[in-house]
């Protein structure tokens, strides 16, 4: 009698609480599924290859791939006659296999045509754009069907009066100027697009700047062009602003930025977000709770005012700048103390990326 008192009334009571403290997993949450347009990463071939984490990753919370690099001009065009697309083919298959949008990164970019050979180039001025033409379309061409949209021209404009950058500022030293614009002439972004869309017409073609969040003169050079083009029948899809900030960047400067370029009616693509916590770059730089949840507030802050001012039908996609904050070109590239994405560097999630799901959900 005892034995089956303890059945019919404790086991119920005892399975009843073990379903209710199931139910109080949460269960894990990722980007691409609380957003409403591609959630991006720039990645690393190296990485890809060879970091199991870092493409699980990519599996649960990206829907949109941009090469950080194994697309350029130098990875893929090391000689005149020679092309290797070999690291941006395996990207481009990893990104397939995962249903994965594959954004092209970048057809011209002024700090590439710094290598030898396209330096030592000799020719007239039409030798130099079949030079430009034929790069951009062998490009274009190997990817068609598979590559959906490029960057066509990375950063033709100057920083500090948004000029287009044509001659080289201090000789001898790293040529901040662009040879194209030299060689070409100042109509080469223009005839970049055209070459662009005559290898690929279904390609969504973007033009991608950085600080447009505080060089009005920057946003100004792109809006008139962009209206150039619209007069010359020049084929423009999109504006990516690649929004390199800091925890300190004005909301104001982003706002202005996302607002104004958003008014030309193209898409447009927040693509290479990341935002540094020690903009100083102090050596003695503590990475307190404090600031992760400053970083957090302006991950949430930029993801939320792109919702907020982008129409829906211009919404392009955020892109971060690669994964984890090890894997940021602000350490591999600029030597810098910082952490600027929104894993870290055991691939976990961190505060900043609890503020970029809130940007999708508020
Ligand atoms: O992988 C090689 C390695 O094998 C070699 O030993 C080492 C020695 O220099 O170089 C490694 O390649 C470096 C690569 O980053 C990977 O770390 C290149 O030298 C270095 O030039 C490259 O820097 C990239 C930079 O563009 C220049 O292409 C950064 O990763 C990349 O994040 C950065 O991306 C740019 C965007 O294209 C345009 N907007 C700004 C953004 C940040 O600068």
């Amino acid at each position: 009698m005892k034995i089956q008192l303890l059945f019919f009334c404790v086991l119920p009571l005892f399975l009843s609480c073990t379903k209710t403290e199931e139910q109080a997993v949460e269960p894990e949450e990722f980007l691409k599924d609380h957003a409403t347009f591609p959630v991006g990463a720039a990645i690393d071939y190296g990485l890809l290859k060879d970091n199991s984490q870092y493409r699980n990753v990519l599996r649960r919370e990206h829907t949109s791939i941009t090469a950080e690099n194994a697309m350029k001009w130098n990875s893929t065009h090391p000689q005149q006659d020679v092309y290797n697309f070999k690291d941006a083919d395996y990207i481009v298959e990893f990104a397939q296999s995962q249903g994965q949008r594959i954004h092209g990164h970048t057809l011209l970019w002024y700090q590439f045509q710094n290598i030898s050979w396209v330096k030592n180039f000799q020719g007239d001025s039409a030798a130099w754009e079949q030079l430009l033409k034929n790069h951009i379309q062998t490009l274009v061409g190997h990817f068609k069907g598979k590559v959906s949209s490029w960057d066509v021209v990375n950063e033709a404009f100057r920083d500090d009066d948004g000029s287009l950058r044509v001659l080289d500022k201090d000789p001898g030293t790293f040529d901040d100027g662009c040879l194209f614009a030299r060689k070409v002439g100042r109509d080469y972004i223009a005839r970049s697009f055209r070459y662009a869309h005559e290898a690929d017409p279904d390609a969504l073609l973007f033009y991608n700047e950085y600080g447009q969040e505080w060089s009005s003169k920057k946003i100004q050079s792109i809006l008139t062009m962009v209206a150039d083009f619209k007069n010359r029948g020049v084929p423009i899809h999109g504006l990516g602003i690649q929004m390199h900030i800091d925890i300190n960047t004005l909301n104001t400067g982003i706002e202005n930025a996302i607002r104004q370029l958003a008014a030309t009616g193209l898409k447009i693509h927040i693509s290479e977000l990341d935002i540094r916590v020690n903009p100083n770059n102090s050596s003695t730089f503590a990475y307190t709770d404090a600031l992760q949840s400053a970083q957090a507030e302006k991950f949430k802050f930029v993801v939320k005012t792109y919702r907020s001012l982008v129409p829906a039908s211009q919404q392009f996609g955020i892109t971060t700048w690669n994964v984890s904050d090890n894997d940021s070109w602000i350490i591999s590239y600029l030597k810098k103390i910082d952490y600027p994405l929104l894993f870290n560097s055991s691939y976990q999630k961190k505060k900043s990326y609890a503020g970029f799901l809130q940007g999708l959900k508020e």
